[in-house]
């Protein structure tokens, strides 16, 4: 039961066998206020509705009820983002809340499943808790539940579930009163009102109940706006992961010839996001610089943001825009916790990952379609198409050529010797390679509370600014992913409209011969490279 990256991912069939989810239910609550009980206290409850959600939600309520919680606020059929969830989290001021979802990973009874805890602050869980949380799973004997029938949670309303309250709430409005509040929505209706044309590629996922109210309902985005909008268990069959493995589709039209304005998706939680220009591609990392650059055209972010982190894998473009901005830019390790206590602490307003997680100080968690509702109201505010504000962008701060290649589903045994030699190797490259400035295994130390986390990738960082990143996934649930991230520096804007994996040749052939993968993997090429 070790939680990962983002809580705990595993096999539908894993948590449904034995005690499984109840097992990690009650060690999260054991572990999170050892000794005190949860009198008066509020917590939430929602998921990306994917199979086993309506399941694990009515054991979480009886045994929320049973641990002595006072009141549960649960989103209607079982559904809230994980970015909506961390909303009703601060703005209810809840002790904090359990998500169910594996984020982009497939459903349905095949598929994954997944279970994080939240704080008070509406962020996952710092490395602290999560490993209070493991430490009880493991000596864990029994746990708290009662004799209940199931809630409906198909209608909005109250009931009374032993000595706590439980409360259906709508699973937009919060989110969609928040949003309100970041954005000019009179400019993004008249932005729609003027002809602009968005496809949203909601996969079938948490999104569509969100996208359909704020993009079609609320700012006038002509119907159909929003694509795969209902939430169905097993996603439709497909993986909700926005990249363009699995939004090909979305990305085909952006690059037709009667393509929209802007194409986006977002993932099986809503954290994730995709931003597809007509006829571009806006890679993660540099759509966080861009946002960065461009934040101060919102009304959220008018009076400037006050600094930006990103991950350390995540490429250096952010940095550069903090530079000219003159504010901080903080390099964490991957997964959203830690950006919890940068933001709290008001050291940061945005932040983001290359994996598609762009997010700021308004909840504690990524949120897809606030990047998409930025990226409208830079859009709107500029008057140009996404191709000219990358164009642009590349020619003032230069481009930062990035790639990630993923190796899934490999042998684990194999993935960590591979790890462990290349650990061991790093000291010795110095000599090696040319031009070498820095190999290490990355360890970060939390500028707010001094905590270490350690062996968070292994990164081999050359003069020019060029790096070649390796890590182990913590989210994959069968055996393991070696993930090998790319990137190189180009100044020169005669050099901007190179092919990627072209532009990062070299690069990509010395990572592999660096490491052994091919020979340690038995892989002949990446199974995705985004
Ligand atoms: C992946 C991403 C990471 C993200 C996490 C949760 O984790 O790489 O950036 O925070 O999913 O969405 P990984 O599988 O690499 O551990
Ligand atoms: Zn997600």
């Amino acid at each position: 039961m070790k939680p990962g990256t983002s809580g705990l991912r595993k096999r539908v069939t894993e948590f449904q066998a034995g005690h499984y989810l109840a097992n990690f239910v009650q060690s999260v609550f054991d572990a999170v206020r050892p000794g005190e009980g949860f009198g008066g206290l509020t917590l939430v409850v929602g998921g990306d509705g994917r199979y086993f959600n309506d399941t694990a939600i009515q054991l979480v309520l009886k045994m929320a009820a049973a641990n002595g919680f006072a009141r549960v606020l649960v989103g209607q059929h079982g559904i809230l983002s994980t970015p909506a969830a961390s909303n009703v989290i601060r703005k209810h001021q809840a002790f904090g809340g359990l998500i169910l979802s594996a984020s982009h990973n497939a459903g349905g009874p095949e598929g994954d499943f997944g279970i994080k805890f939240n704080g008070d602050n509406g962020g996952p869980a710092p490395e602290k808790i999560t490993d209070a949380i493991y430490a009880r799973t493991q000596v864990i004997n029994e746990y708290l539940t009662t004799d209940a029938p199931d809630i409906d949670l198909a209608i909005i309303a109250k009931h009374q579930l032993g000595g706590m309250q439980v409360e259906v709430i709508d699973s937009v409005a919060d989110y969609l009163e928040l949003m309100k509040s970041l954005f000019d929505f009179p400019a993004l209706k008249a932005l729609f009102a003027g002809g602009f044309r968005l496809a949203f590629d909601a996969m079938h996922a948490v999104t569509g109940p969100y996208a359909h109210a704020i993009f079609e309902q609320e700012l006038g985005a002509a119907p159909g706006t929003v694509m795969n909008g209902t939430p169905l268990t097993d996603f439709g069959g497909e993986h909700p992961d926005p990249n363009l493995v699995h939004a090909h589709k979305l990305h085909a039209l952006m690059m037709g010839k009667d393509a929209p304005d802007l194409g986006a998706a977002s993932d099986g939680d809503g954290d994730r996001n995709l931003i597809i220009g007509r006829g571009l591609f806006i890679p993660p990392s540099d759509s966080l610089a861009m946002l960065a650059a461009n934040a101060h055209l919102a009304p959220a972010y008018a009076a400037g943001i006050a600094g930006v982190a990103r991950s350390m894998p995540t490429s250096g473009a952010v940095d550069r825009v903090a530079q000219k901005l003159g504010v901080p830019c903080f390099e964490t390790p991957t997964g959203w916790k830690f950006f919890g206590n940068l933001l709290d602490a008001g050291r940061i307003t945005l932040c983001g990952e290359e994996s598609a997680g762009t997010g700021s100080n308004h909840v504690r968690e990524k949120d897809g379609v606030w990047a998409v509702l930025l990226w409208l109201s830079i859009l709107a505010a500029r008057k140009q198409s996404a191709l000219q504000i990358a164009h642009e962008h590349w020619a003032t701060y230069g481009r930062n050529y990035y790639t990630r290649h993923d190796y899934e589903e490999i042998d684990s045994a194999a993935a960590k010797q591979l790890m462990a030699d290349l650990g061991t190797q790093l000291v010795t490259l110095k000599g090696e390679l040319p031009k070498l400035k820095l190999a290490d295994d990355f360890s970060y130390t939390d500028p707010v509370d001094g905590s270490v986390s350690s062996h968070q990738g292994l990164r081999i960082v050359f003069e020019d600014g060029s790096r070649i990143v390796y890590r182990l996934s913590g989210t994959g649930t069968t055996g393991s992913t070696l993930r090998v991230y790319i990137e190189r520096y180009e100044p020169d804007p005669a050099r901007h409209e190179l092919d990627t994996q072209i532009a990062l040749g070299d690069l990509i052939q010395l990572a592999d011969r660096i490491a052994g993968i091919r020979e340690r993997t038995g892989r002949e090429k990446p199974d995705v490279i985004t």
